[in-house]
């Protein structure tokens, strides 16, 4: 079976806890987890900054305010599990090591963030290159990477495909960030780079734009892929383009 790994946006999944996408997403992971191995890295979302900022109101250290963020990650990750019922390792994994072993159960395996000072695209990154992914898909709260930041730059592209270098680089310039969210973080992207697992890009404030993306081909998004390689490998029916 295909792996795929999953980084999650809280901001897409709980943006608050009054608002959120759990039992949309619980839906659409069992229909996929019929089709490929799934390794989930959920996010912290607003709930995890509202902590974040209480924490430094008080004084606390970034450090700790990381500390404070993985966290909400890990109680996200748990809401996730909650939701998902049998179809879930109910454990979350804290560290590469434990999600290798929950991946032994056959169920979704469940992450949340583990080390301060990276986000939970860092955490994904790495989790596809130590289970061998074949894919690992970010959803986020924009439709894909652009070549510079869509809000102050009118002239600023989505692209459509482009090389893990490309991604480097507009990671380091900084300009991949929209609005208050940065796509991608640069350990992520190094890891990426580093490991040529293709990284899919979309927007998941629509959870139908994951089933859609791996189950039938119709991708939206940003494909980082190296040069040359092939459409993505998961997939029910049709090609990716
Ligand atoms: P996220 O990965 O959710 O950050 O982790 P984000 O990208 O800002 O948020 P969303 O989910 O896409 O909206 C939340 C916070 O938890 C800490 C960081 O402070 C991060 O900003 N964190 C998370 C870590 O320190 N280490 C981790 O491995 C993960």
């Amino acid at each position: 079976m295909k792996k795929v790994v999953l980084s999650l946006g809280g901001s897409v999944l709980i943006p608050t806890l009054e608002e959120h996408r759990l039992a949309r997403y619980a839906v659409v992971l069992k229909e996929i987890a019929g089709y490929a191995k799934i390794y989930v890295v959920v996010g912290g979302g607003g709930e995890a900054r509202r902590y974040i900022a209480a924490a430094r109101e008080i004084g606390c250290s970034e450090a700790v305010a990381d500390e404070i963020g993985i966290g909400v990650t890990r109680l996200n990750a748990m809401l996730l599990a909650g939701v998902l019922g049998d179809a879930a390792c109910p454990l979350i994994a804290g560290s590469q090591a434990e999600a290798m072993a929950y991946a032994e159960t056959g169920r979704i395996v469940l992450m949340g963030g583990i080390t301060p000072a990276q986000t939970t695209d860092a955490v994904a990154a790495v989790l596809a290159e130590r289970c061998g992914a074949d894919l690992m898909v970010n959803l986020t709260s924009v439709d894909g990477i652009y070549t510079a930041d869509p809000n102050i730059d009118p002239a600023a592209e989505r692209l459509d495909r482009l090389t893990p270098e490309k991604l480097l680089e507009i990671v380091s310039t900084g300009s991949l960030r929209a609005g208050s969210n940065t796509v991608i973080d640069m350990i992520a992207a190094k890891v990426i780079q580093r490991s040529g697992i293709p990284l899919l890009v979309i927007d998941g404030r629509d959870p139908d734009n994951l089933s859609r993306a791996l189950l039938s081909g119709a991708r939206s998004g940003s494909l980082v892929i190296r040069a040359g390689k092939g459409p993505l490998p998961i997939t029910r029916a049709g090609e990716h383009r």
